[in-house]
């Protein structure tokens, strides 16, 4: 297993004066973590000042979506060769937020899947179920069509270097977290179809957990033997806050930060 990984999603916040102060506060401690990756995806606009903070640092720039198309009239569109050009490695896509407000279909997260890896950029699918549909019991089904979807075009190959992020729906932003049995479920339920096709490839695909993950409840969650780290949206924001989810998704954590 690579060592676990655990990624920022700042969503729509932040300035240039709190990006600065937040990454001042975090990057030297994030750089004693050794056995742990962990990403930052700020806003498109931010992208270059983020980028210089993180330049003598191990953290690695990723970005909240990407155009499927490389280049063209798209107005408001953001290809992943730019991203790429501006150091971005990880690109979150398919997140609910999007899929939701923006009608993201399956189809159309799969083409930027697609163009993500061909940007030779690591895809961060993210996946999962609204309330209603956990709630008729159809969380497998729905996790395993957006997952299925994006297999059936990339075939097993293209996740290999990837990472899948299950996001419950009902646990964004909600306080509400799904419980460490829940999440491992889900999980090992991925981690399945895809050993079912590779079981190397599955092995080594970080499965992270999203929703609602603090300094609290981080520990238990990534404790889950197929849950390997975290995405975080609102805690990332506080540089203590995420600062002990990374100590938590750290192996051996008995140290100060
Ligand atoms: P919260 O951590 O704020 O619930 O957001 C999770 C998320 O959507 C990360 O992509």
């Amino acid at each position: 297993m690579p060592a676990p990984l655990v990624i920022a999603n700042w969503k729509m916040n932040g300035s240039l004066e709190k990006n600065a102060r937040l990454l001042n506060q975090l990057l030297t401690k994030l750089d004693t973590l050794e056995y742990l990756e962990v990403g930052i995806c700020p806003p498109f606009p931010y992208l270059p000042q983020v980028s210089d903070h993180l330049s003598q640092s191990r953290i690695n720039l990723g970005a909240q979506n990407v155009s499927a198309f490389e280049a063209g009239a798209y107005t408001g569109e953001v290809s992943a060769a730019m991203l790429r050009e501006f150091g971005c490695r990880y690109i979150l896509l398919g997140h609910s937020e999007r899929r939701l407000l923006c009608q993201e279909s399956n189809d159309q997260v799969t083409a930027k899947f697609e163009a993500v890896l061909k940007a030779e950029l690591t895809p961060v699918l993210c996946v999962g179920e609204t309330l209603e549909h956990r709630q008729r019991g159809e969380s497998e089904s729905v996790v395993s069509t957006q997952v299925q979807t994006v297999l059936d075009r990339v075939g097993i190959q293209g996740f290999a270097n990837a990472v899948i992020a299950y996001e419950p729906v009902w646990a964004i932003g909600t306080g509400e977290t799904a419980t460490p049995e829940q999440a491992q479920a889900v999980h090992a339920q991925i981690r399945r179809i895809l050993a079912g096709h590779d079981a190397a490839i599955a092995n080594q695909l970080h499965i992270l957990y999203g929703g609602s993950v603090n300094a609290a409840n981080a520990q238990t969650l990534f404790s889950q033997k197929d849950v390997d780290g975290g995405l975080v949206g609102g805690a990332s924001l506080e540089a203590n806050a995420f600062l002990e989810i990374c100590k938590a998704a750290h192996p051996g954590t008995h140290f100060d930060l």
